[in-house]
């Protein structure tokens, strides 16, 4: 008698399983049936991998989720909303940081293998697909060793202005999920590079600021910084760095009474990319050191 005891749970448990399985709102489908909440990882990532990658993809949608916030909580009002986006509109800039964090994930898949032999050349941390599968982003193993996570924005020397965005894994993440037509839908693209090059279209070509892929990355890891990292503070690093009429810019707004103010963290110089020495695959112009913009 003792033998058949486990059979008999098993066949009431799947008796209660059953009717769950059956009822589904009258016959109808739910709207959102087949919604994929959580990206796509690749079988070809091992575990390590997978752990490092759903942090820095977690890092990523806290970053645009908090940047989304900070817009929706003060608007252009922001001094450091004003300082990407001049004086757009805020609902395209809201949209395209919610893209990140609820669009539908089913068509976006990261891998760790070498579909293109990219992760050969040295340098290379990862790539989106472009052509050969739009959808697709290759993370290499350099990533793994490099990238830093999100608790680790304003140390180690870490500045919005005078860091890469693709030092932490989050905002790297943001940048190649706008790759992909489903975040980005073709529209979030590259307008400007340098951190100088976004406050200029931020300042003198709004309309393009809020749909600039570094724009965004730049703004979300500033607001994330002075609103919770180092609350008050952040570290914007030393902003004031090409023309005088941005200095009298940054000059006015520490003395402005508007949240939130911009901070003056100690300065530190631009670092520039790694030259490229390697080949670049056809139409695929190299920016920022192993990232790859195919046209
Ligand atoms: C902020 O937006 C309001 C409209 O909501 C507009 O009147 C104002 O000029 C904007 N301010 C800045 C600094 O862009
Ligand atoms: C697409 O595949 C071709 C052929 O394997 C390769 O030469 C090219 O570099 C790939 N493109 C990207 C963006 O990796
Ligand atoms: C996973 O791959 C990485 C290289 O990205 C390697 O260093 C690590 O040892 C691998 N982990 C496992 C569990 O195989
Ligand atoms: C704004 O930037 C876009 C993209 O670089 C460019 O095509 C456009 O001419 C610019 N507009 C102005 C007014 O500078
Ligand atoms: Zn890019």
């Amino acid at each position: 008698m003792r033998v058949t005891l486990p059979l008999l749970i098993l066949a009431a448990s799947s008796a209660h399983a059953a009717p769950f399985m059956a009822v589904d709102n009258g016959g109808v489908k739910a709207w959102d049936s087949g919604a994929v909440n959580d990206y796509i990882i690749h079988v070809s990532c091992n575990a390590t991998e997978v752990h490092q990658l759903r942090k820095g993809l977690a890092d990523a949608i806290t970053l645009a989720a908090h940047a989304r916030d900070h817009v929706l909580r003060w608007g252009n009002a922001s001094e450091i909303y004003q300082r990407y986006f001049g004086n757009a509109a805020s609902g395209e800039v809201v949209g395209n940081l919610e893209k990140i964090v609820s669009a539908d994930k089913g068509s976006v898949l990261f891998r760790c293998d070498n579909p293109d032999g990219n992760c050969d050349i040295e340098g290379w941390a990862g790539h989106w697909r472009g052509a050969n599968a739009t959808g697709e982003t290759v993370i290499c193993p350099l990533s793994f060793t490099t990238r830093r996570y999100l608790e680790q924005i304003c140390a180690f020397g870490f500045t919005v202005s005078g860091s890469k965005p693709n030092e932490l894994f989050g905002s790297d993440l943001i940048h190649r999920l706008y790759h992909t037509p489903a975040i980005g839908e073709g529209h979030v693209e590259h307008f400007a590079d340098s951190y100088e090059d976004v406050l200029e279209l931020g300042k003198h070509n709004s309309t393009f600021a809020v749909r600039d892929s570094n724009t965004l990355q730049y703004f979300a890891l500033d607001a994330y910084a002075y609103d919770i990292a180092v609350p008050g503070i952040g570290c914007a690093g030393n902003i004031i760095k090409s023309s005088p009429e941005q200095q009298r810019t940054t000059t006015s707004s520490q003395t402005s009474s508007l949240r939130p103010s911009t901070s003056t963290a100690p300065s530190s110089t631009v670092t520039q990319p790694p030259s490229s020495t390697f080949e670049v695959p056809e139409g695929c112009p190299t920016h920022e050191g192993g990232e790859l913009h195919c046209a």
